[in-house]
């Protein structure tokens, strides 16, 4: 069986297809993954502006099925695809819609079913299915009790998975999201959006420096707290550590502020006070639950640092715990995570294309 995955629920137009193959353990093919993103034109704004999203996921939501649909070497007409899975929520309210209305139109024009997906069930699951560069659903005897990180631009939560479909938010953000976090302190010193992947570059252009003769600053390196770091529970907030970025940058003079060796300076302490929280908690989480397993996913599971990192932690402070994550590529949004997460209800969860709405405030339990 083959499924279309369509997702639209921020920035990125996504369309996967993904072929099934065997029945007790099955295994994916992926046919086709394409992603329209729009990050040229949010750029200006410094963050997503709904509305213009909106309008470029219907432009872009024909062209993008089109090129997938070729890719796969399927008809447009009599595709031969099962069923459609869409992200329905977590998200941007308008940016969701479009994806339905596109994804009901199909569905009726095919005469197939609609699975309605959580977008951060699609992040997780691509990373737990994810072997390398193939994909398969793992025994879940080998991996569960698994703990799961997901870090997003809108959501940071750390998840408790008992099975599929059986999550509990051990803790999320209070306030701004890891990705938020990256993205607002990377605009207060004057970066382009979004925030993430810029401060990540820069990050590891201060570690390759500094492998050298370390350069003599004429600053005090910027030093950042990391808030409820020590707080015995697994929620977390962002808000205070944009905050001190603010102070710390207008307590420069402009020629510091301007400099190449502050900006750097800044990117690799923004990342590593961001690691630093994510990994304490989730670390702290794998071991008070016995996870079998930790499954990094996200936007922000781009972050190669954090990758590394994690890696690290886990292997000093709970050996034996398996990593999942998925490759970098796809861990920002993307139809085949959609995809993924759709197969892994298509048995009870199937709905005929009149019943779906949108929820923008979808949560995992
Ligand atoms: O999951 P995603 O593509 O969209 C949402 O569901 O929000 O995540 C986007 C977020 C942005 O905030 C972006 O700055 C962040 O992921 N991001 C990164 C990296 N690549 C993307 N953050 C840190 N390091 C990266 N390499
Ligand atoms: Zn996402």
């Amino acid at each position: 069986m083959k499924i279309l995955g369509i997702e639209t629920s921020c920035d990125d137009t996504g369309i996967a297809i993904i072929e099934i193959q065997g029945k007790n353990k099955p295994s994916f093919s992926v046919l086709a993954n394409g992603v329209s993103s729009q990050i040229k034109i949010h750029r200006p704004y410094g963050g997503v502006y709904p509305n213009l999203a909106k309008r470029e996921h219907q432009k872009n939501l024909p062209t993008v099925l089109k090129a997938a649909l070729r890719k796969a070497k399927l008809s447009a007409k009599t595709p031969g695809i099962g069923a459609i899975a869409l992200t329905y929520g977590p998200g941007l309210d308008p940016c969701l819609w479009t994806g339905i209305e596109f994804a009901k139109k199909k569905a009726k024009e095919w005469g197939i079913p609609i699975i309605p997906v959580n977008h951060m069930e699609g992040h997780l699951l691509v990373s737990l299915f994810s072997k390398g560069k193939s994909f398969a659903m793992p025994r879940t005897k080998t991996v569960l009790p698994a703990i799961s990180l997901i870090v997003s631009g809108g959501h940071t939560e750390i998840v408790l998975m008992a099975g599929i479909g059986r999550y509990a938010i051990l803790g999320e953000t209070l306030d701004d999201a890891a990705g938020e976090c990256f993205d607002k302190t990377a605009r207060i010193l004057g970066l382009s959006y979004p925030g993430g992947p810029v401060i990540a570059k820069l990050a590891e252009e201060t570690c390759l420096r500094n492998r050298g003769v370390r350069a003599r600053r004429r600053f005090l390196e910027p030093k950042l707290p990391r808030p409820m770091i020590n707080a015995r529970n697994y929620d977390f907030s962002f808000s205070g550590l944009k905050t001190a970025v603010l102070y710390d940058w207008q307590s420069r003079t402009d020629r510091v502020r301007k400099s190449d060796a502050y900006v750097k300076a800044m990117a690799k302490e923004i990342q590593q006070a961001i690691i630093d929280i994510l990994l304490s908690k989730t670390v702290r989480a794998a071991q008070e639950y016995d996870a079998k397993s930790v499954i990094l996913g996200g936007g922000v599971a781009a972050n190669q640092e954090l990758r590394t990192q994690l890696k690290c932690k886990l292997f000093k402070e709970k050996p034996g715990a398996l990593l999942f994550m998925a490759p970098p590529g796809l861990c920002t949004d993307n139809g085949l995570m959609v995809a993924l997460a759709g197969f892994a209800h298509y048995k009870e969860r199937t709905k005929n294309f009149r019943t779906i709405g949108s929820e923008p405030n979808l949560r995992l339990e």
